[in-house]
């Protein structure tokens, strides 16, 4: 997948780091290693010494196979010595060698000039977190979700919000942990202010940290960004975010039909959806639209099959921003 230069450049500086911190660490390592142990320090010079002392016997000429022989032999006594001081002190033998946090490409990013997949998956990671960003993430989770904002007074257990929202956040939490790529998909109804937003945004946080790439936007933010890689010719960045939203283990899609209609738009939606269908892809929409506005919107065609593909969970109860803000006033 392409990335734009600034991912790359993130990415890159974060490698960079990384190697720059794994070098640090050994010098500090090896500071405290040496007060404790000088014999060791002087090992370790002599232990550079034999390399130098080795090139200049090859490039000396003379008896160069008898002059490395001697070299390797002194060369494994060092190392057996320092071997045994670092066992008196109950540390691994690697203990005084660099350690990067991947041992395959040493935090270069690359192995034979291919990018090892320690860079693939950072570069997927930076391009999330950047999409990511707008959201208020730790704002709303399964713990700070209260049931006792839906009313339990209802007559009929099937319309009775508190019921009904029980049913919902059981489901939400379960489906959050038992999250697999072909996870169902998630259709959330209702009216404005019943937490649909508040669960969307608990399931991706708990995805998220079990490791899969997760995308979180209002349908308006997502369009807006296609927009703009569309039509301000961002060159490297061309549909880069539109790639992202078709190929992400999750996406979620908040407030479907709060965005600007246009002919763009609604064929970027549908762009998306239908083919996350056709991946069998799992997507959470959420909607205060009715269906038949919903068909009105974005064809027929295309809500039938995403009904087909979904499951719904319709939210009942009273807009909980309103109780929330009359809690606040008349604390
Ligand atoms: N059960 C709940 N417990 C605690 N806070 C809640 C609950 N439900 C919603 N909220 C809070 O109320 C506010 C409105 O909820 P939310 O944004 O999730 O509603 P919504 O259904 O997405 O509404 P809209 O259709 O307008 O987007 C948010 O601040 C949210 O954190
Ligand atoms: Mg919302
Ligand atoms: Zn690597």
């Amino acid at each position: 997948m392409a990335y734009s230069r600034e991912i790359y450049e993130e990415v890159q500086n974060k490698l960079y780091k990384k190697r720059m911190n794994a070098l640090e660490e050994l010098k500090f390592k090896k500071e405290v290693f040496y007060k404790r142990f000088p014999r060791a320090e002087k090992i370790e010079k002599e232990l550079s010494l034999t390399a130098i002392e080795a090139s200049k016997a090859v490039l000396s000429g003379g008896d160069t196979a008898a002059e490395i022989e001697k070299l390797k032999e002194k060369n494994k006594v060092l190392k057996n010595e320092l071997f045994e001081i670092l066992k008196s002190a109950k540390l691994p033998e690697d203990y005084l060698e660099i350690k990067y946090s991947c041992e395959k490409c040493h935090d270069e990013g690359f192995i034979d000039g291919k990018m090892c997949c320690c860079m693939k998956d950072m570069l997927k990671k930076e391009s999330y977190n950047r999409l990511n960003k707008m959201s208020p993430l730790e704002l709303s989770s399964f713990d700070n979700f209260s049931l006792d904002y839906y009313s339990k007074n209802f007559p009929d257990d099937k319309r009775s919000p508190y019921k009904r929202m029980s049913l919902i956040y059981n489901f939400c939490r379960k489906y959050a942990n038992d999250f697999k790529k072909n996870s169902p998909s998630l259709l959330f109804t209702g009216r404005t202010g019943l937490g649909k937003t508040h669960l969307s945004l608990a399931i991706a946080s708990e995805v998220i940290n079990k490791g899969f790439a997760v995308i979180y936007g209002s349908s308006q933010s997502m369009v807006s960004k296609m927009e703009k890689e569309r039509f301000q010719h961002y060159g490297e960045n061309d549909g880069e975010s539109e790639k992202h939203f078709i190929n992400c283990d999750l996406l979620i899609i908040d407030d479907l039909g709060t965005e600007f209609m246009s002919s763009f738009s609604v064929a970027a939606i549908y762009n998306i959806i239908n083919s996350r269908i056709m991946m069998n892809k799992s997507t959470i929409i959420s909607t205060n639209l009715t269906m038949r506005e919903l068909e009105k919107n974005y064809t027929e065609r295309l809500i039938s099959r995403m009904i087909g593909n979904n499951i719904r969970l319709e939210f009942l109860g009273e807009d909980i921003r309103q109780k929330k803000l009359k809690e606040l006033v008349n604390k």
